[in-house]
């Protein structure tokens, strides 16, 4: 499962990169107003420093609109991937995008049909957002689960991206019903890493080397 990072701010993408843990970025107009500055200088940024694909997502509502906006972000870097929404308009850019070589990934996806019509359009990743749906009381990951078993019964080839992806429980449960992507933001990836054991176990591990009189680099160390 590739994990992308669900964020436009340049500091967080820079660590987890440096990192090696994450393989992308999606990004929103949320995200990037959140984050202020020029649009364009941001994702030129962002796009230099993360090795994989980054969503930049359109904000027309007319085929037209979408398929000149998105021509112009897929000019931004070779990297880049538009995000188009799952709208009747949205299918036919993102068909008409597909044949020009463009890469899309269809956004707000809340059912298992919207995904197979988004792959059948010729989506390259597809995201169904399992936070929104848990928010209205449905079991968000029932989609990703759901989703995977149509794409392989069909052996379409667009990639389920889990997304809106709230806590560690739901980066593992998307694991578990075969998500090929994981998007999260950087305080999820944050918990990820971390569990108290691990800091316990350590700190207990550090006051008994303190008894060792030499270690590997000399008294103490
Ligand atoms: C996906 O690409 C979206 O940017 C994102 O996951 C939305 O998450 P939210 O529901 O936490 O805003």
């Amino acid at each position: 499962m590739q994990i992308f990072m669900d964020s436009a701010n340049v500091k967080a993408i820079r660590d987890a990169v440096e990192h090696g843990l994450i393989d992308g970025v999606t990004t929103n107009p949320s995200l990037i107003a959140k984050e202020g500055g020029d649009f364009r200088g941001v994702i030129e940024q962002i796009c230099r420093i993360v090795p994989g694909p980054v969503s930049v997502e359109v904000v027309g509502t007319t085929s037209e609109q979408m398929m000149t906006e998105g021509r112009e972000i897929a000019k931004i870097a070779d990297n880049v991937v538009v995000k188009i929404p799952m709208l009747k308009e949205g299918l036919r850019a993102v068909r008409e995008l597909n044949q020009e070589g463009i890469r899309v990934n269809v956004t707000l996806i809340f059912s298992a049909a919207q995904a197979l019509l988004a792959a059948k359009a010729g989506a390259t990743y597809v995201s169904p957002f399992v936070g929104r749906l848990d928010d209205i009381a449905h079991v968000g990951m029932d989609i990703i689960r759901d989703i995977v078993a149509i794409y392989e019964n069909y052996g379409l080839p667009a990639q389920v991206l889990a997304a809106s992806i709230r806590h560690p429980v739901h980066f593992v449960e998307a694991a578990l019903a075969g998500a090929h992507v994981v998007t999260i933001p950087p305080s999820v990836l944050e918990q990820l890493v971390k569990h108290p054991l691990t800091d316990i176990g350590l700190e207990r591990f550090l006051a008994d080397w303190k008894k060792v009189p030499q270690g590997i680099f000399g008294p103490n160390r």
